[in-house]
């Protein structure tokens, strides 16, 4: 079922009585990234996930965007749906927005799943890349700039032998509002590091990484797991940055095994 809340697209499916999973997709991908995942686990939790303001169907309005805004939003949806408890799941800059969501209010949480993510900001060369992205999507318009980007996103394997699929993913988000890309990149570029309070979090955190992921790699996410208290690491063979999508049973049974051990 699709709803309206504040102007985002947000789709529930599962049981309406169970415990929620919150899915946060990356950029710049829209809320279809978690299927496989809300496909599996619409049998016995609610899913929720949502387009991101500015990505999918989610409207770009002036593109104004920040980090604080997005994770406005994700407190929008949670106060709407009247969601408490729930179990936040959100991939790389889904993750950064879960990742200032915990700092901000993780009470509303009672687990965290960060897949492919980092907690530090944008270094200076970072910010630089994000800068050349916005003038590149300017000059030549959205399309080349999505196809540089996703395909840096998935492994060699996943790009050799899933070339139609990769096509599609490609296709969907080049026909995104580039006001809505450019100010994701601009939230990217200006969001603070998260670091310092990852100690504070104190919730299970499930921690999933594609071994081949060259955007947040294995050892940026072993970081953040020796910083948090109740942190689980995950290693998925196969995948690259976009795990859910590279490699969905393997990430799936470790969600599944993480929910089970800690009784969500
Ligand atoms: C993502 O997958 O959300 C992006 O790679 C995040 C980023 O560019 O930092």
């Amino acid at each position: 079922m699709k709803k309206i809340i504040n102007d985002l697209s947000v789709y529930l499916s599962g049981n309406n009585e169970s415990k929620t999973i919150l899915f946060v997709h990356g950029f710049p991908f829209d809320h279809t990234m978690w299927q496989t995942q809300v496909d599996e686990f619409s049998k016995d939790y609610k899913c929720v996930s949502y387009d991101i303001r500015g990505l999918g169907e989610s409207p770009a309005g002036d593109g104004q965007f920040t980090m604080e805004s997005f994770v406005d939003d994700l407190e929008t949806i949670l106060d709407e749906l009247k969601l408490n408890g729930s179990i936040l799941c959100g991939l790389s800059m889904g993750g950064y927005i879960s990742l200032r969501a915990l700092e901000k209010m993780q009470e509303r949480f009672s687990a965290a799943i960060l897949c492919d993510t980092k907690s530090d900001a944008d270094n200076n060369e970072g910010k630089l890349k994000r800068a050349a992205g916005i003038k590149r999507i300017n000059k030549e318009g959205l399309a080349p700039f999505t196809k540089d980007f996703i395909t840096n996103c998935f492994s060699n394997e996943f790009k050799q032998n899933r070339k139609e699929e990769l096509q599609k993913i490609i296709e969907k988000s080049s026909q995104f509002n580039p006001v809505g890309v450019k100010g994701c990149l601009l939230a990217m570029l200006s969001r603070f590091d998260t670091t310092m309070n990852l100690g504070k979090i104190n919730i299970p955190t499930l921690l999933i990484c594609g071994e081949q992921d060259t955007l947040t790699p294995p050892p940026v996410m072993k970081d953040i797991f020796h910083k948090i208290k109740k942190a689980e690491f995950v290693e998925i063979q196969n995948a690259g940055h976009m795990t859910p999508i590279e490699n969905p049973q393997v990430v799936n049974k470790a969600i599944r095994d993480f929910l089970i051990k800690n009784k969500l």
